[in-house]
């Protein structure tokens, strides 16, 4: 297990997050097409390359997290994804869950899919260069959900996925994520939370997945975004650790998702963590919070690809700042 430990401490290095570009195909298209850019697979390739080619990304990026469809694509020089991005000192991972679709049994319930025919897929995926993975569970809050049904059933499936990629060589990202969707408490989401990651660990221990070879990627412990009042950098902090403890000391490190926060807050939030003493690296995993920016600045148009990366490397350099704040505040 060796190397899986050292790739997934490398993940959560020091004043370094991972970079998530791994939209579905169906997802992408649909954030092109609202940016008004021609959903097409060479705009989606020319997006990603705009991304992961952005001068110094490896200063404040570890990794970048693909889709399939991306990991098969070339840069414009024909190099593939995965091999170009090693070559700037940033490790390629894959997405190999195929989506979180309604649950048998459980209305208004997701069970992610995506085990059937995985080791062979993880294989090809190694093949590819890619160094982790990422699999996402999502869970939904109202005054009766999640049911108790759907967070075992997705504990499973992270922890099945989990053990087949730590046999396949590759490091998973563990990402159960309690939506902010709805307006619920700050409260009530550290409750789900907290729930929610018993059964994970519960899993991972069952199937015997090594914790010091797997990042964990949870959602930040924050109020529904329908809820009346937004809460402080402090107490998003004091509620994501508190959730957190429960973790031994030897998980790798955990990197949040930033589950449709804005930009600047989900920063804040990643900042206020640094106050606090944890056995393992917080950092970040952010999609939307580092690459709608990009987007909206870039429009698919080529003679806009400088104002794309300037906006990418303005978020990447707020959030890399944010996580060396633990550097400074508590020195080894
Ligand atoms: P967001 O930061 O946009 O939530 O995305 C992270 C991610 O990888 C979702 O699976």
């Amino acid at each position: 297990m060796g190397s899986l430990r050292q790739i997934a401490t490398q993940m959560v290095a020091p004043g370094k997050g991972v970079l998530a570009a791994d939209e579905s195909i169906a997802t992408m298209s649909d954030r092109l097409a609202k940016a008004g850019v021609e959903a097409t697979a060479e705009n989606r390739r020319r997006y990603r390359e705009l991304l992961a080619a952005m001068p110094g990304l490896a200063d404040g990026a570890s990794g970048i997290i693909f889709c399939d469809e991306t990991l098969r694509q070339t840069f414009t020089d024909g190099t593939p994804f995965a091999r170009a991005v090693h070559a700037l000192g940033i490790l390629p991972g894959i997405k190999v869950d195929t989506g979180a679709k309604p649950c048998a049994g459980l209305p208004g319930e997701k069970v992610t899919e995506g085990l059937d025919g995985l080791p062979a897929r993880l294989a090809e995926y190694a093949e590819f260069g890619a160094a982790f993975a990422k699999w996402r569970a999502v869970y939904r809050i109202t005054d009766e959900l999640p049911t108790h049904g759907a967070v075992r059933t997705n504990a499973d499936g992270l922890a099945r996925y989990a053990a087949a990629c730590q046999e396949a060589g590759i490091v998973p990202i563990v990402e159960p994520e309690v939506l902010m969707e709805g307006a619920h408490s700050i409260e009530r989401c550290a409750e789900v939370t907290a729930a929610v990651h018993a059964a994970v660990r519960e899993a991972l221990e069952l199937l015997r997945v090594d914790l010091a070879g797997i990042v964990l990627k949870p959602n930040m412990v924050i109020e529904g975004r329908d809820a009346p009042e937004p809460s402080s950098p402090e107490r998003v902090a004091e509620a994501t650790v508190e959730v957190l403890r429960a973790w031994p000391d030897d998980l790798a490190g955990v990197a949040f998702l930033s589950g449709g926060q804005p930009p600047e807050r989900a920063t804040a939030n990643l900042a206020a963590m640094q106050h606090h003493r944890t056995p393992w690296p917080l950092t970040f995993s952010f999609g939307r919070a580092l690459v709608d920016p990009a987007l909206a600045a870039w429009h698919g148009d080529p003679a806009r690809v400088g104002a794309g990366q300037a906006a990418l490397r303005e978020r990447v350099a707020a959030n890399a700042a944010a996580v060396r704040l633990a550097a400074q505040l508590r020195p080894a």
